[in-house]
């Protein structure tokens, strides 16, 4: 019978709440931020780092889930899909995405706002080249991109504005 492998603590800070969690070393982070936490808007595409519907951000920076162990993620503050919405309200990116129509299936979407969150942090101007760049990571299959740019600029709009 195959020996049983030993779990590792790790405290982590997901969403602004801290948790204390029992991991195996094998378990990548978005298993344990969709399986032990159940926060499943950070979708598997393809579990091999090509198509960023994993991205969530580690302090502050957009990084695929998916090619992280969790134990990787020992005392980081992570940011998924969930914690972008604010006392109900919907977070400025959020709002821009489904105005501009910049989703059509979904599913590359939690992961395209994180790595959009991750650009406008730091860049309220963004060039189409910055867009680029910035979703690069990301993979949409449905929409043509052309959308999700109108997006990802009228969110910078819109938090400058705020
Ligand atoms: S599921 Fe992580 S990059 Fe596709
Ligand atoms: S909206 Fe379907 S993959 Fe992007």
């Amino acid at each position: 019978m195959p020996e049983a492998i030993a779990e590792v603590a790790i405290r982590v800070t997901v969403n602004g709440k801290p948790h204390s969690l029992q991991v195996e070393p094998r378990v990548l982070l978005v298993e344990m931020l969709r399986e032990q936490l159940d926060l499943t808007g950070t979708h598997v595409g393809c579990d091999t780092t090509y198509c960023g519907a994993c991205t969530v951000l580690l302090n502050g920076a957009a990084v695929k889930s998916c090619t992280m162990f969790a134990v990787q993620a020992d005392g980081a503050e992570i940011l998924t899909v969930e914690g972008l919405e604010k006392d109900g309200q919907l977070h400025p990116i959020q709002r821009a995405f489904g105005d501009a129509y910049g989703l059509q299936c979904g599913y590359c979407t939690p992961g395209i706002m994180l790595s959009t969150l991750q650009l406008l942090s730091k860049n309220l101007q963004p060039s189409e080249t910055d867009m680029r760049k910035a979703i690069a990571g990301n993979t949409c299959r449905c929409t043509g991109y052309q959308n999700i740019f109108k997006a990802m600029q009228m969110a910078a709009q819109s938090i400058k504005g705020a």
